[in-house]
């Protein structure tokens, strides 16, 4: 499986020097044109080959050591343990996130866009998740249309956000309307008619599918209902997932869809153990449909360490123009900082649990920026925080990673497209997370992963247990 990726590589490698990646993922395409362009026949014949893999693995290595496990790392978050099978993505501290073997700059080279040296498609993106396989252009439009024709709301989803006071947080709106969207889940419904457990993944393939599909007009919806009273802009049939997402908030310009579709694509996925792609994971492991899994993966994004960094960037950025205005000094910038940092506040936006270096996510906004909006002020301040954030966070001595992330960049360019409201920015990010966080959900279904139940111990526990270890 992953033939296509694996292929690339062993492509690569038996010709003994670098193809250009275009050249290659073509002749893929060309291999793959004949195929059918049903995403959902793709994996029927990709799962038989998948569960081998694993049972050969287990069977095989079931006992190999992966690492010792430290103190340290059970009263730190569990950062550095390996404990989870994550399909989809690989993220290395040093390069970044992958998915399915490639990096952005190559995914952006690869996966089909909407023009000439556009942004990928986010729907390509759900294609190389789910199957390991870059799609063709053909394979995408299909998707895109399937992915249109589930795009159904019932009424009582609108009721239940419209229950909610219209001042509640916007991903409070969200989750309460991906919750609501769970009342149709087709594995909840196979599950009570006693479905086999070898058919599983089939009604997940079914909920994930319609989830993605759903959740951006329920984000639209909640957005209008905020912050343009209540008008709502229904979807467009002529539109891809990510121009519509944008389309149906009121961002129209060629420069915002294609944004979106870079937004959406980027925030898709990023290996198994943050906490909302975790949450959705471990929560699914207990056989939870698709849209339990997704809310509570959305609640652990709603949290200001992880998701909601997006919002704190720019409200932070807003309130170093308010206070020393636009022309900044890179003085008065690092004193604001440490202001910060005094308050005992985190910089939002730097640092990461597992990266070490600047976030190709960042980067990728950056260079878009530098194309598209090289004079927006707020742009500029970020490459100004860039220079001055990184040293101040080493100087702390304890920050393992003084970086950018891809939260500090976001909301400048949204902000600059007109998408203005800081505290509806997670609410984007969620959207994009249901791409990657079902993708997995189905293979977990598709493998028959079983309920995730780590061991957890007391302080007196630990406390013996190194008495007797000294
Ligand atoms: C992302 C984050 C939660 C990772 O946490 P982590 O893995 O525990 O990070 P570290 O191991 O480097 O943390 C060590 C210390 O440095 C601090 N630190 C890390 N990043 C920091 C930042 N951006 N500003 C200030 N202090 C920071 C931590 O709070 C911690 O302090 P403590 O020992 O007093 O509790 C952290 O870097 C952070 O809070 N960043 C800002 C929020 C953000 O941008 N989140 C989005 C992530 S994609």
């Amino acid at each position: 499986m992953f033939r296509s990726v694996s292929l690339l590589s062993k492509l690569r490698s038996r010709l003994g020097q670098q193809p250009s990646l275009k050249d290659s993922v073509r002749w893929l395409q060309i291999q793959s044109s004949s195929s059918d362009l049903d995403l959902r026949s793709q994996l029927e014949e990709l799962i038989p080959e998948q569960q081998e893999r694993l049972k050969k693995l287990k069977a095989e290595h079931g006992k190999v050591q992966l690492g010792n496990i430290t103190v340290d790392m059970v009263l730190g978050g569990m950062r550095g343990m390996t404990g989870l099978l994550w399909q989809t993505s690989l993220l290395d501290p040093d390069e970044g996130i992958r998915f399915r073997g490639l990096s952005i700059p190559e995914c952006q080279k690869v996966l089909p866009a909407a023009k000439p040296e556009g942004e990928p498609l986010p729907e390509g993106l759900l294609w190389l998740l789910l199957t390991g396989k870059v799609p063709s252009k053909e394979q995408v439009d299909a998707l895109s249309k399937e992915l249109r024709s589930r795009a159904v709301i019932p009424d009582f989803v609108y009721k239940a956000i419209d229950a909610l006071p219209v001042t509640a947080h916007p991903m409070t709106q969200f989750a309460t309307g991906v919750m609501a969207l769970q009342v149709h889940s087709e594995f909840q419904k196979a599950y009570e008619k006693g479905i086999h457990k070898s058919k599983y993944w089939e009604p997940t393939y079914e909920d994930s599918l319609n989830l993605i599909a759903r959740v951006p007009l329920v984000a639209a919806y909640v957005y209008r209902r905020i912050y343009k009273d209540g008008q709502v802009i229904p979807l467009d049939d002529s539109l891809d997932y990510g121009a519509n997402f944008s389309h149906m908030l009121g961002f129209d310009s060629p420069k915002m869809l294609e944004l979106m579709r870079l937004y959406v694509t980027i925030h898709s996925d990023h290996e198994g153990g943050n906490v909302s792609a975790h949450t959705g994971h471990l929560v699914a492991s207990a056989l939870s449909d698709p849209y339990l899994s997704f809310a509570a993966a959305l609640n652990g994004l709603a949290g200001p360490l992880h998701g909601l960094a997006n919002q704190e960037v720019l409200i932070w950025i807003k309130s170093v123009v308010d206070e020393c205005g636009e022309n900044i000094t890179v003085d008065q910038l690092k004193e604001y900082v440490w202001k910060t940092l005094k308050g005992g506040k985190v910089v939002p936006g730097f640092g990461h649990g597992v990266l070490r270096k600047t976030d190709p996510r960042y980067t990728c906004q950056r260079e878009f920026a530098l194309k598209h909006l090289p004079d927006d002020p707020l742009f500029q301040l970020v490459s100004k925080l860039y220079e001055v954030v990184p040293p101040i966070l080493t100087e702390l001595g304890k920050v393992k990673n003084p970086w950018p992330n891809v939260d500090a960049h976001s909301g400048v360019l949204l902000n600059h497209f007109g998408l203005t409201e800081a505290r509806y920015f997670t609410v984007l990010f969620g959207v994009s997370r249901s791409i990657g966080i079902c993708s997995q959900l189905i293979w977990d279904r598709a493998l028959g992963l079983p309920l995730e139940r780590p061991k957890s111990v007391t302080m007196e526990w630990l406390e013996n247990y190194c008495k007797k270890a000294a």
